[in-house]
């Protein structure tokens, strides 16, 4: 992927995509007959609106972009993908996109859309050129406009490349991806990016560090558990150490309170938080942001068997509450109550995890937004910020004493299924709140938004949720 300061039809391009505005003419590098296609209305302002012209041996996409003091990056991560799809269609293989406006920003949603529109999951398919079919991925993607955006360009590549890294470890299924592989991913990160280390521990170290909720999990299956701690200090950082924590339950059956078989094959993506945060680590130390990150990820599978932790047991966390294990479905925040205690010992000072926590967050918010529960209005604000310039947006939902209630055990401390389902993407987090202390904490539901989100960039599938939100999150800290 390239950057240019050439107007796009001197570039090698073969295939040019050229925003239109409503009440503008056809941009000053487009071909005569751009102006004859708006004229017609063969080609529209309206956004997603697509037209095709052939001229000088290239093809043209002029693509609807709206107002043009409306436009923001998610219009045009928008268009980006309903151009990539057109010209993929079209056999094209090198892409140019003038910059509509001179903004870095709208330069890196440009190639995000473009990237994450050209992302495909085929490693598992063994016949690898079906004949007859649009080509899989475009060559190249040349950015062209003026100013200085070359750096928002490469930026934008490395993090969106880190994406469809963690959609690739998303969309393996459960027995390649094993919580053993998913640390040697990491561990491999560690081997290629400066100041990133990795560190994995399996169920000995898990019990040796008093883990008992995460231990409780992983007892059930015979796959070696995986703790993994990976930890980004670069030289010259500053500000607050960033935790990020995730989910990674390579597969959840729902233990003894087992899942009812109907879509259980999805849950192969109950790892979508530890990705997420695996890639967005590795993303934020390969463009090298001067923030120190303390990572920690726990992988186990979710199963039954004669060993397995059952309705009614009690475990222990690592800051020594008691927890009643009441529905072993509810696995995600046993896993996490023991990461989050570790991200917090490891000197962590603001904390964000991400999970696939409840299917109630999908009945109160769709896919549109992933909830965010919080305890702290800075941080908050930080997150929501940062999924708004990212377009992964985010809806806060409340923390209340009254929750605190409905979380309290009958015989333990806490109950990690309270009877009723009352406010249950809010009670998960409320169940979490237990093991972050005084710690600036957000949590992220992304039940409904890590796989078949549905946008024009990602449909189906994984969509790697949350990676472009934390390096956004981190690069805001070090401004
Ligand atoms: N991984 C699931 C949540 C989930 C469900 C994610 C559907 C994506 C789609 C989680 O471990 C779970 O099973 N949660 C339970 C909690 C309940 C038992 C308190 C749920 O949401 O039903
Ligand atoms: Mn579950
Ligand atoms: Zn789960």
């Amino acid at each position: 992927m390239s950057w240019s300061t050439l107007p796009p039809g001197e570039t090698d391009a073969d295939t040019i995509a050229l925003g239109v505005f409503e009440g503008e003419p056809a941009p000053a590098a487009a071909p005569p007959q751009a102006a004859e296609l708006l004229a017609s209305g063969e080609a529209k302002p309206a956004r997603k609106a697509l037209a095709l012209a052939h001229a000088d041996g290239k093809r043209w996409l002029l693509v609807g972009l709206g107002k043009r003091d409306k436009l923001d990056s998610e219009t045009v991560r928008v268009a980006a993908a309903v151009v990539c799809d057109r010209a993929k269609e079209l056999s094209a293989k090198r892409l140019c996109w003038q910059v509509p406006t001179a903004d870095a920003a709208f330069a890196g949603a440009l190639v995000e859309g473009t990237l994450l529109a050209d992302y495909s999951f085929e490693t598992f398919k063994s016949s690898k050129d079906e004949q007859g079919k649009a080509p899989k991925r475009l060559e190249a993607l040349i950015v062209s406009g003026e100013g200085d955006l070359a750096g928002a360009v490469e930026q934008a590549r490395v993090v969106t490349e880190a994406v469809n890294e963690g959609r690739d470890l998303q969309n393996r299924p459960a027995n390649d991806l094993t919580p053993t592989a998913l640390g040697e991913h990491a561990k491999r990160l560690a081997g290629e990016v400066e100041h990133l280390s990795v560190e994995v521990e399996g169920r000995k170290g898990i019990l040796s560090r008093s883990m008992g909720a995460f231990a409780a999990v992983a007892q059930g299956t015979d796959e070696e558990p995986a703790l993994i701690t990976m930890r980004y200090r670069p030289p010259n950082a500053s500000g607050p150490a960033l935790g990020i924590v995730g989910k990674a339950v390579t597969f959840d059956s729902g233990g003894i309170s087992l899942k009812p078989g109907a879509k259980m094959a999805e849950m192969k993506f109950d790892m979508s938080g530890g990705a997420a945060a695996i890639s967005a680590i590795a993303a934020i130390a390969r463009i090298g942001l001067p923030i120190e990150i303390v990572g920690v990820i726990g992988a186990t599978e979710n199963l039954p068997s004669g060993r397995s932790v059952k309705p009614g047991d009690i475990v222990t966390a690592a800051n020594g509450k008691t927890i009643e294990v009441n529905n072993t479905d509810a696995e995600g925040r046993l896993v996490l109550a023991d990461c989050l205690c570790h991200a917090v010992s490891l000197g962590a000072e603001q904390v964000v995890d991400l999970a696939t926590l409840t299917g109630a967050v999908i009945i109160a918010l769709g896919s549109t937004y992933a909830g965010l529960i919080c305890n702290d209005d800075d941080l908050a604000a930080r997150v929501t910020a940062a999924g708004e310039r990212t377009g992964e947006i985010v809806w806060r939902l409340p923390l209340h004493e009254e929750y605190d209630e409905l979380v309290k055990g009958k015989y333990g401390d806490l109950d990690n299924a309270p009877e009723g389902r009352k406010a249950g993407t809010i009670t998960g987090a409320t169940f979490l709140s237990n093991f972050v202390g005084e710690t600036p904490w957000a949590h992220l539901d992304i039940a409904g938004s890590a796989w078949d989100l549905g946008r024009a960039y990602v449909g189906k599938g994984a969509s790697g949720y949350g990676v472009r939100l934390l390096v956004d999150l981190a690069r805001a800290y070090c401004v």
